[in-house]
C-alpha cells in the first residue's frame, strides 16, 4: 500500500500529492503552519488524509509551546487549532481530527508540556493507524457487494493516496480482489484537479488492477450501455439523513446511476458523518482558485481573465444513494436509522 503520511522524527512526511504521477516526491513539515499550507495547497488530499496531517500539525504545534501552563498556553493551543481549522472547510474528518486532539489536549493540558506533547503525538499516530484498520473493514463490508467480473465506476480519487494508505472507495475494491473477484475500474478523470487521472489510475496501475481512464461526461454514456455495474465513490461530508459531500461531478454521476438502475455506493468511515447537520443542505462547499479551471496542467485553456465557478464539492441527495458502506457495515435506507 501506499506511504501517504509518516510521522519521521520531529516532522510529519507526506507524499506531494500535486505531482504525481510524474514525480515521486515527499513534502517535509516540520512546523504547524507547514502543515496548514500543505493541506491548503493540495500536496496532501482526501477527507481521511487532511484528518490525519491536521493531527499530525498539532502535535508539531505542541512541540513549539513555550508557555507552561494556564491562560497563555490554551491561548498558543487555540492558533494553532485555528489555523488547521481553517484549510479546508468541507471534509469532516478534518473537523474530526481536530476536535480528538483538542480532546486529548484538555485532558493533559495541567501535567506539564512533556506530558501534553507525549500525549498528542500518541493520539496523532493512533488516528493514523485506526484509519487503516477502518478502511480495511470498509473493505470487507463494501467488497460483499461487487460480484467476479464487474466494472466498477468511480470519481476522484479515494483510495491509499486520500486515507493513511488503503483507501475507502478503491479499499472496497482492493478488498474484492483479494477476495479473488476480477474486477476492472472505470475512473473519472476528475476536473479540475484531476485526482482520477493522476491519483487513481496511478495507484491502481501499482496494484495491477485493470483501470480506464474516461473523461467525466463520459460517464453518463457508459453507464446507459450497460458497461458500468456498480458506482462506489468516497465521501468528504455525511449528513445525518445520508445527503453525502462528495468531489464535485459525483452528484451528476448519482442521477445517471440512478437512471440508468446502476447501484450507487458511499464507502466512508463513521467519522466522516457530521452528526451536527439533519441534511446536507448546511454543508460547507469550498470554492477554490478560478485558475483551476481556467489551466490545464498549467497551460492557460481560456482568457486569462474569463469568470469562473470553481466548487470543490457537490452534495448528493441521500435518495440516490444505495448504500453507505461504513466500518460497521453496509447502511441501507433511511439512512439516519443505520448511521445512528
Ligand atoms: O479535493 P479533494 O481531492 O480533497 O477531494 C477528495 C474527495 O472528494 C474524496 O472523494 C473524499 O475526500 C473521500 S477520500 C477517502
Amino acid at each position: 500500500m501506499l506511504p501517504t503520511i509518516a510521522w519521521r522524527g520531529r516532522s510529519v512526511i507526506m507524499i506531494d500529492q500535486r505531482k504525481l504521477p510524474g514525480q515521486e516526491t515527499y513534502v517535509r513539515c516540520s512546523t504547524y503552519i507547514q502543515v496548514a499550507q500543505a493541506i491548503e495547497k493540495m500536496v496532501i488530499r482526501g477527507a481521511p488524509a487532511i484528518g490525519i496531517a491536521a493531527a499530525y500539525g498539532v502535535a508539531l504545534g505542541a512541540m513549539a509551546l513555550t508557555a507552561g501552563t494556564g491562560r497563555s498556553l490554551d491561548r498558543d493551543f487555540e492558533k494553532i487549532y485555528q489555523r488547521l481549522e481553517r484549510t479546508r472547510p468541507t471534509a469532516r474528518n478534518l473537523f474530526w481530527a481536530l476536535e480528538r486532539m483538542k480532546a486529548v489536549y484538555e485532558r493533559t493540558r495541567q501535567q506539564g508540556l512533556r506530558a501534553i506533547r507525549t500525549a498528542l503525538l500518541e493520539e496523532a499516530k493512533a488516528i493514523e493507524r485506526e484509519d487503516s484498520v477502518t478502511n480495511r473493514a470498509i473493505g470487507r463490508h463494501g467488497q460483499t457487494l461487487l460480484r467476479d467480473g464487474w466494472t466498477i465506476l468511480t470519481h476522484c480519487n479515494a483510495g491509499g493516496l486520500a486515507t493513511a494508505e488503503y483507501g475507502t472507495a478503491l479499499g472496497v475494491i482492493r478488498a474484492a480482489v483479494a477476495e479473488g473477484k476480477r474486477v476492472r475500474v472505470f475512473a473519472d478523470e476528475t476536473r479540475p484537479f484531476l485526482q482520477g487521472a493522476r491519483l487513481t489510475v496511478w495507484e491502481l496501475d501499482k496494484d495491477g488492477v485493470p483501470v480506464v481512464l474516461i473523461t467525466d461526461s463520459m460517464a453518463g454514456w457508459f453507464l446507459r450501455r450497460g458497461d458500468v455495474d456498480a458506482v462506489v465513490v468516497g465521501a468528504d461530508r455525511i449528513a445525518r439523513n445520508g445527503d453525502t459531500a462528495n468531489k464535485i461531478g459525483t452528484y451528476s454521476l448519482a442521477v445517471l446511476a440512478k437512471e440508468n438502475s446502476v447501484p450507487f455506493y458511499v464507502a466512508a468511515p463513521m467519522s466522516t458523518v457530521d452528526p451536527t447537520l439533519a441534511d446536507g443542505g448546511g454543508i460547507p462547499i469550498e470554492e477554490r482558485s478560478p485558475d483551476e479551471v481556467r489551466e490545464v496542467g498549467g497551460h492557460l485553456v481560456t482568457l486569462p481573465y474569463a469568470e469562473v465557478r470553481n466548487p470543490a464539492f457537490d452534495v448528493t441527495p441521500a435518495a440516490y444513494i444505495t448504500a453507505i458502506i461504513t466500518e460497521r457495515g453496509v447502511c441501507r435506507p433511511p439512512f439516519e436509522k443505520g448511521l445512528k
